[in-house]
Formats: C-alpha cells, structure tokens, sequence
C-alpha cells in the first residue's frame, strides 16, 4: 500500500519536473560569469571549457568549504532562532551593483571567497549550496557545480561539531554535501570526469575561528595540546578526504587575529585591548596546521597548497593603520555602543558611513574592504602573507601528478 502511494506521487512530480525543463530549454543562464546551458548541451559544454583551460593551466572551478568569513548565504536556508545570519540590514549596504541586498554574506558587501573568485578570473563566490539542492531534482546543484562549482561554507561553524552546534553547518556536515554533490556529479558526467574537474579545481577552505571563540567560554578539553590535536585531527580528514575526492589545489586560510576582533576586545581583560592569550590560542593552532599541510603534501601525491597568513596579514594591518587607509581597526562600523561591540548589526542600530575606512564591519566580522585586501594578499601579494606559495601560484601550478584528462 505504502509503496502504491509513493510511486504514483512519484510519477506526478517527475511529469511536473519535465515540464519545467521543457519550458528552459533552449534559455542561458549566467551562472558566476559562465555561462551554463540546458542539460543536453551540458557535457559538450564541459568537455569545451576543460579543451580551452586545459593548456592554461586554469582552475575550472571553486569550491569553499567554511565559516562566516565564507559564507554566501547557506545560513540563510537553516532554522532555528539561534543560527547565526547576515540576511538582515545593513549587511550588504554596499554590497554592488544593487546596494541594500543582505545575502547573507557577513560584510557590508562582498567577503574573502567573493574577491578569491574575481582573482580566479570568475564572477562573485560560486553560490551557496543550500540555494541551489533541490531544486529540478538538484539539476541546478550539478550544473552549478559542474560548471562554476558550489559555496558549502557557513557562519558560526567550526572545525569540530561542538562548535555552535545547531546554529550552522560544521564541517564534517558540509563535506557530507561535498560528496553528495560529487555523487551527483558523477551520475551527471561519470566519475573520471568529475575527477579530472577536481584536478584542477581550487578548493578553498577557512575554518577554525569560531573553535577558538568557543574555547575562550568552554575550554574542552582542558589540555590546549589535546585541543589542538582534536582540530588537527579532524581537519585533517576533511582535507584527506577531499583529496580522496579528487580535489589537488587547496587554497588554506588559517585562523585570524581572532582575540583583537571588537567583540573579543570588550570582553578581554583589558576591555579595549586584543585578549592577548585568545591570539596566542589562535597563533598556536596556526602552527599545527602549517605543519599537518606540509605533513600532507609530503604524503600525498600531486596533493598541493597554499596556507594563507590570516592572522599575520591583520597583525601587520593592525600596526600601521594608515598603510592600509583604515582610520579604525578596533570598532564595528554596524553595532551598538562601546566599540560598537555590545549590540549586533541589525536595522536600527549605528551605522558607519566611512565604511572604505575601516578594518570591521560588525563586532566580529572585517569590512568588505579588510576581505579585499586580505583576498589581494593571499592571491599575489607579499611572500610572507602565503606558504609556500601563494594562490595565484597554487591556481596556475602544472602538477604532473595530476590526473590525465581521460575524456
Ligand atoms: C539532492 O542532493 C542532495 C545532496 O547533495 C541529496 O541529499 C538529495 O537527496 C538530492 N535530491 C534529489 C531530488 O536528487
Ligand atoms: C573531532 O575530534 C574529536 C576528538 O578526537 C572527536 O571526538 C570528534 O568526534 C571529532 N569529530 C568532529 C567532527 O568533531
């Protein structure tokens, strides 16, 4: 009986599905500045764009995996009261050409994988995961993530699923939707393909940030060793597992400077000042990962990278303001009261105008202009800021240990 119901309501929806499809073939949609056909012309497409990178060398397509610094509006589509969001005022108050559109994206417009994604030669961030599954079957999903590839990334997540848990997408969760996605892909296009695509696709990954905020309120476990060797540990897998996916170039932000954000600044023991022993929490954990990726690049064949110098990038911006045009780097232009730090950025609240002039763009989060300079730095800016290369180098690199394209 059961069964009955359910296969004639499946038939229902696959009649209703056809006739959706029906009624776009023939239409180009724009995705990110690729342009993406109808799922007839779709392996031709691939197979042309994968013919004109290849002696290039250039990234077919991006795929982030991450925190709120990430984020393009997968928050967006989760429940629950408590779950972290940027898609009210005034985020996205500059966000161009529309203005007043919050995407979710937590920045005044743009944040750090957008302008990656303009320095890869693409449109903004490819979208969020979350607004694409679904869809026509997730026919949106795997063209999507075919052609421009997908944005898992999520605010408040971290590397362990302790973190903020039932406010966002930890990790291990967005890598489910990683394979998943890539599950379908390959049901899409078959499996060497898909592979060869995450040969020489960028992966970028930024993750850990929130871990950190959360041990300032609960230190578990105790053991700052055993902290860390639970991050490493788990993040580790994430990235071996993408690189069992296919994935070669990955793109690492490591954890910022996260004890002189506004918020921790109220907070710190010297209210106003960075929580100094917060940063050293973050700086320690940056060395474990400087060492797990060169650990895993000695391992894994073809596996190459880049680790970009989140906290040492603000560090040397937070010493000399000027340099880089800020008039302040210790206040949240979007916020309420001292530093700006003791409300969120809501409608209603203090509302910077020299948003161009400022490090932050709420208590927590950089300014659509600290994400530009930062994404300049990590892409092709001074050696000290990547290692041990940088992204640009890390986009355009000719690994013989790459897959061949079988196609
Ligand atoms: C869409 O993809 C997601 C995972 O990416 C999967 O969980 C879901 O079952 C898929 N839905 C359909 C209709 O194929
Ligand atoms: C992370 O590491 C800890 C300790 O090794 C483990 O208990 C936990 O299940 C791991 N996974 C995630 C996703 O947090």
């Amino acid at each position: 009986m059961a069964m009955n119901t359910t296969s004639s309501g499946f038939g229902g929806r696959v009649c209703l599905v056809m006739v959706v499809i029906i009624s776009i073939q023939g239409t180009v949609v724009q995705l990110g500045g690729v342009v993406a056909a109808d799922a007839g012309d779709h392996d031709h497409l691939l197979l042309q764009k994968q013919q004109q990178l290849k002696d290039n060398n250039i990234v077919y397509s991006l795929y982030v995996l991450g925190d709120s610094t990430l984020d393009v509006g997968n928050n967006n589509y989760l429940n629950g009261k408590d779950v972290f969001r940027a898609n009210r005022p005034y985020y996205g108050v500059d966000y161009y050409p529309s203005f007043f559109v919050p995407t979710g994206r937590f920045s005044n417009g743009f944040n750090v994988a957008d302008y990656i994604s303009k320095k890869l030669g693409k449109g903004n961030s490819p979208p969020a995961y979350l607004s694409l599954v679904g869809s026509l079957s997730n026919y949106t999903l795997v063209s999507t993530a075919l052609i421009v590839g997908v944005n898992f990334a999520s605010g408040g997540a971290g590397i362990l699923d302790s973190t903020n848990v039932g406010q966002c997408i930890p990790l291990s969760t967005q890598m489910r939707y990683m394979e998943s996605t890539r599950a379908a892909m390959a049901a899409r296009v078959g499996n060497r393909r898909v592979t060869d695509l995450f040969a020489r696709s960028f992966f970028l990954l930024g993750v850990g940030n929130n871990d950190m905020f959360g041990y300032v309120t609960n230190p578990t476990p105790p053991d700052v060793a055993a902290f860390y060797a639970a991050l490493i540990g788990n993040y580790s897998d994430a990235i071996t597992g993408l690189y069992r996916m296919g994935a070669r170039k990955f793109g690492v932000i490591n954890v910022g400077l996260v004890g002189c954000v506004p918020l921790m600044r109220l907070h710190s023991p010297t209210p106003g000042d960075c929580n100094d022993g917060l940063n050293r929490l973050a700086a320690g954990f940056n060395e474990a990962l400087a060492a797990l990726l060169a650990g895993l690049a000695d391992r894994l064949p073809g596996f190459a990278y880049s680790v970009a110098d989140s906290y040492g990038f603000a560090e040397d911006a937070f010493a000399d303001p000027a340099a880089s045009g800020y008039t302040s780097v210790d206040t949240a232009c979007c916020g309420r009261g001292r530093l700006g730090a003791e409300g969120e950025c809501e409608p209603g609240c203090t509302l910077c105008t020299n948003r161009n002039q400022v490090a932050f763009f709420d208590r927590v989060h950089p300014s659509q202009r600290g994400c530009k300079l930062s994404a300049d730095a990590y892409y092709d800016g001074p050696a000290q800021y990547t290692k041990p290369i940088n992204f640009e180098q890390l986009a355009s690199a000719r690994s013989s240990a790459l897959p061949r394209a079988t196609a």
